[in-house]
């Protein structure tokens, strides 16, 4: 009886499944959208995508092909895997295919941030920040920063275990903060820090807003966050402060700047520069000192090029824009550690109307995942995809060949992507000129959704 009780139970609850599966798919079954399955009510395929990561993809493009339809990460998404339907997602933002980033993200970071503006609003957003990063600014005004806070941050690191995406990740913050506001930077960095790194975790949670959510502790690290910033602005402001040579006196000076932002916009800018440069930048160095530590080779040219660089100077001499050109090797393992390790996936939009794409019919509202990573193993763009040989990036077409997406694509490509490098690159410089190192072992990467290494990585460092 038990048994049977048991067999009826079990077939019971198959059926509810299977017709709730399929309760699912003719939900979304309208003409004209691309192959694919929604999986389950409200959870649509979330948990196969995260536990299966990049095979997910792969196994749904092979039964449907490079553009299909899922439900991924509480939305219904299609998921682009084509080069060249990529590129046109990107590049036609005005036909409606605007910013798709969580709700999370776009509450934390504000109503002036950067992914959350669309037209001639995002351009001029986009221009005000352009012109606080632009090569003027980085010789002139941030690389002596970057160079100052390097040398010190990468002090003192002689017989001890360091946990290196510790350090990449407080680099990433105090660099880009130093950057903002420079003479300020110090006093504020202990009280700004820590909330900064829980508006990180808010944007990367469901906005369920209650106590004890990572979500309602990242809407509380942007009030705090507000109110350190604002507190600037009014101190510079009384103190005449505004001349200085830093990114906020930039912002400050309005009468020369023909970008004129509200103290709002301001704090929303500085949010979205901390924030953009922040993941992309510590993890890339993470990453470039793993590889480096794993392929001696590299290593050995890229210290090579680094202690050229040191032999023309004096000890105190800083890195200057012609030693960043020098870079050319460095540069080449910051790509070749970006394709590799695929810091970023891919990038989200979604459609603000009904819209033809690529033959089928994509709804309003609906996500569009555009997905790059396979790209970076593209066995005609990239031959021996899975070996770290950062040699094939010296070959200029390389970088500026039309497919990869490193840095985004179209009207929203990476505007720090010079000044990301120069951090990194400033980074490794003292890294490699100052240091040798083991990995202490046992630590675990993971490489998806995001690369990250969940314990630390740890690294016994020695003087060089
Ligand atoms: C290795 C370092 C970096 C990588 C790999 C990287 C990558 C990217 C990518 C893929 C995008 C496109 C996002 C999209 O299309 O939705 C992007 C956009 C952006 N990045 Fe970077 N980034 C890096 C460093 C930085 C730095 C240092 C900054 C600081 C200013 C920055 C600021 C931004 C901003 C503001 C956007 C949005 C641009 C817009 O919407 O117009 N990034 N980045």
């Amino acid at each position: 009886m038990a048994l049977l009780i048991a067999i009826l139970g079990a077939t019971l609850v198959l059926c509810i499944c299977s017709a709730l599966l399929r309760w699912n798919e003719v939900r979304y079954r309208k003409k004209g959208l691309p192959p694919g399955t929604m999986g389950w009510p409200v959870f649509g395929e979330t948990t196969e995508f995260l536990k299966q990561g990049p095979n997910f993809m792969k196994n749904q493009r092979a039964r449907y092909g490079s553009f299909f339809k899922s439900h991924i990460l509480g939305c219904p998404t299609i998921v682009s895997m084509d080069p060249e339907l990529n590129k046109y997602i990107l590049m036609n933002e005005t036909k409606g295919l605007v910013p798709g980033y969580p709700q999370s993200m776009l509450d934390i970071l504000g109503k002036c941030n950067i992914a959350a503006v669309h037209g001639s609003t995002h351009k001029y957003m986009r221009g005000a920040l352009l012109s606080l990063i632009s090569p003027t600014m980085i010789r002139d005004q941030l690389l002596p920063k970057i160079d100052d806070f390097m040398g010190t941050h990468l002090s003192n690191w002689d017989k001890k275990i360091i946990n290196i995406q510790e350090k990449t990740k407080e680099m990433a913050f105090l660099s880009a903060l130093k950057q903002i506001a420079s003479i300020e930077s110090r006093s504020i960095s202990q009280a700004f820090m820590p909330e900064f790194f829980k508006l990180v975790l808010g944007t990367l949670s469901l906005p369920i807003d209650l106590p004890g959510t990572n979500y309602r502790r990242g809407l509380q690290a942007r009030k705090s966050i507000i109110s350190i910033l604002s507190q600037l602005l009014e101190d510079r402001r009384a103190s005449s402060q505004e001349t200085q040579q830093d990114m906020l006196g930039c912002l400050l000076r309005s009468e020369e700047n023909r970008y004129k932002l509200t103290d709002e916009e301001i704090i929303d800018l500085i949010i979205t520069i901390l924030y953009s440069g922040y993941e992309t930048v510590s993890t890339t160095s993470m990453m470039a000192v793993k590889y480096l530590h794993d392929h001696p080779k590299v290593l050995q040219e890229l210290r090579k090029e680094h202690m050229a660089i040191r032999e023309k100077k004096k000890p105190d001499d800083p890195i200057n824009l012609d030693d960043l050109k020098a870079m050319r090797f460095t540069r080449a393992v910051i790509f070749e550690t970006s394709r590799l390790a695929t810091i970023v996936n891919g990038v989200l939009r979604k459609t603000t109307q009904d819209m033809e794409l690529n033959g089928f019919l994509i709804p309003k509202g609906w996500r569009i995942y555009v997905y790059t990573r396979e790209i970076n193993y593209d066995l005609f763009q990239y031959p021996e995809p899975l070996s770290f040989n950062p040699w094939r990036w010296l070959e200029k077409s390389q970088e500026s060949q039309s497919y990869s997406f490193i840095f985004g694509g179209g009207s929203r490509q990476c505007p720090g992507k010079e000044l990301g490098i120069a951090e990194i690159s400033t980074f490794l410089h003292y890294f490699v000129t100052r240091y040798r190192w083991e990995e202490v072992g046992g630590d675990k990467l993971m490489k998806f959704p995001r690369v990250e290494a969940p314990n630390g990585l740890h690294i016994r460092v020695s003087s060089y």
